[in-house]
Formats: structure tokens, sequence, C-alpha cells
């Protein structure tokens, strides 16, 4: 009987009222023409592995983990990915037949999908990749850079221990830099991404030096509200390929997605147009 019940699906956080996860996955149900629902809910840490044992029992086939619970969530499944464990956090659980809680991550691949189709040249091994920022989104960045071919990663966080840290996680390809000397490291890199919230509607400015931007780099921010953040209007002036943020927080619902309802969704101009509706 089960398995002709509605599949459900939805994104865990707290707050969740901003989440755009709904919007993607249902643009996709119903493009694709399947049954099947996605939605927030919002949970307290202290009931979130009480809510997560009980969604199964409820037609639930999986969730996305959103901030405050993409660590505490590794605790809670049952299994987590060799990635997931690298990159300290999940952000995409499947709820097994067998009753066991698998949890991955899939920020790094949706960072990858994201610069492959916005930058189709794109080569990660011609040169170094420069990193701002060392919170848990770039912790995926560099997982995925590395895992991607990058043999150099110039790393910069304005709180430089933390910058460390993640070095002596990934060892020898990442080098620190001084945040002070942040826009030193763009003359060098073919590829720059900002992980920090610089730019962001509400957040502080971004204020790193862009004139060391090289012509040609692939720029990258994922901030993306605004879509066209200072870094990548810049870059786009210094002659750099840019990518927006948009598109990696779509390229990592596609995993997720494919798993649950069964279709491997495109990330297309339909899909961006539902988003930002
Ligand atoms: P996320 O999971 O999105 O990476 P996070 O873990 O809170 O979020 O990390 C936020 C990043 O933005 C950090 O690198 C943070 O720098 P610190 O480690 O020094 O806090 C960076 N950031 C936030 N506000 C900043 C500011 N005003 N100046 C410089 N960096 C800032």
């Amino acid at each position: 009987m089960t398995d002709h019940k509605i599949p459900l699906a939805g994104v865990i956080g707290h707050p969740i009222a901003h989440s755009r996860s709904p919007l993607v996955h249902r643009h996709w149900l119903k493009t694709y023409g399947l049954p099947g629902d996605y939605v927030a809910l919002d949970v307290r840490e202290s009931d979130l592995e009480d809510v997560i044992r009980t969604l199964p029992k409820m037609g639930f086939v999986g969730v996305n983990i959103t901030i405050p619970h993409k660590v505490a969530i590794l605790d809670i499944a049952d299994i987590v990915t060799d990635r997931a464990t690298l990159i300290g956090a999940a952000n995409t659980l499947i709820f097994r037949k067998d009753g066991k809680i698998h949890a991955d991550n899939t920020d790094g691949y949706g960072f990858i999908a994201n610069l492959r189709q916005g930058a189709p040249g794109w080569k990660p091994s011609t040169g170094p990749a420069a990193v701002l920022g060392a919170g848990g989104a770039a912790r995926a960045v560099i997982a995925s850079l590395i895992d991607a071919g990058t043999t150099e990663i110039l790393l910069s966080n304005r709180t430089r221990p933390k910058a460390e840290a993640l070095k002596s996680e990934f060892g020898s390809k990442v080098s620190v830099i001084d945040w002070v000397q942040a826009g030193n490291m763009l003359e060098e890199a073919t590829t720059v991404v900002n992980t920090t919230s610089l730019g962001m509607t509400g957040a502080a400015e971004f204020r790193v030096p862009l004139d060391g931007l090289r012509r040609g780099a692939v720029v990258t921010d994922l901030v993306y509200a605004p879509l066209r953040t200072k870094l990548l209007e810049a870059a786009d002036a210094a002659g750099c390929v840019t990518v927006d943020g948009l598109g990696m927080l779509l390229h990592q619902a596609v995993p997720g997605f494919e798993r649950w309802f069964g279709v491997r969704p495109e990330v297309d101009a339909a899909t961006r147009a539902a988003v930002l509706e």
C-alpha cells in the first residue's frame, strides 16, 4: 500500500519562511507531471531527531536540511556519505525503505554543476582558485574544487584561524592568505569564489579590492540576493566570465529531487524564473 502514497519531501530549518526550495521542487513536480509535494518545515533543534524519525511514517521520502541543522543532522542520520563527512555537514536526507536515514551533501555538486553550466569552458586545473570565506559554504566549495581537479587553493578569511583550520583538514593544496591581502590573491587566480555573506542584501558591503581580477578568470558569488553582486559587476567589467549564485541553489536540489521523485530535473531558464517570481 505504501507504494501508492503520494511521495512527500520538504526542507527543515529554523527559521524557514525565507526558503526558496519549495518553489524549485514544486516547479519541477509540475513540469514533469509527477505526483508529490514539497513543504517547508520549521523545526527547532531540540525537536529535530523526533521529527526526522516521524516523517517517514507520514509518507515523506526525504528532506533537505538547512541552517541551523546541517551539522547536527550528521549525528542523527544512520548512514553519512564520505563527502558529507568531509564537508562536515549534510543537506539532503533519503528515508530508505529499510528505515535507515541516509545523509548526503549536494552543495559541492551544486557549486560545480553551476560553474560548468554558467562557464562551459571552465577548467579547474588551469590555475589557482581564490576562495573568500571559511564558513560552512567554503568547506563544500573547497572539497568540490579539489575533487574537480583544482591543484591550488588560495584561501582568505576575516578570522584567519578558521582558514588555517580548513587548511589543516584539506591539506597542502590550500594556502592561507591574510584577509588584508585578499585582493592580491586575485592576480593569480583563474577561478574566484566569494563564499562570505558580504554583498548580500542586508549584510556588510563587499570591500575586498578587485583591481587584481584577471581577464578570462571565472568568477562566482554564492550570494544570489542581489543576483548581480558588486563582485560580479566588477568581474564583468574586468573581462571575467561571471556565474551568479542562484544556479548553485538550483543545482544542489537536483540529486535529492531525482532520488525522491524518480526524474532527474533540468536546471533551465524556467527553473530560474520559478524561483525569482
Ligand atoms: P556559510 O555557511 O554561508 O558559509 P558562515 O559559516 O556563517 O556561513 O560563514 C560566513 C562567512 O562570511 C565567514 O567566512 C565569515 O567570516 P568570519 O569567519 O570571519 O566570521 C564571512 N563574513 C561574514 N561577515 C563578514 C564581514 N563583515 N567581513 C568579512 N567576512 C565576513
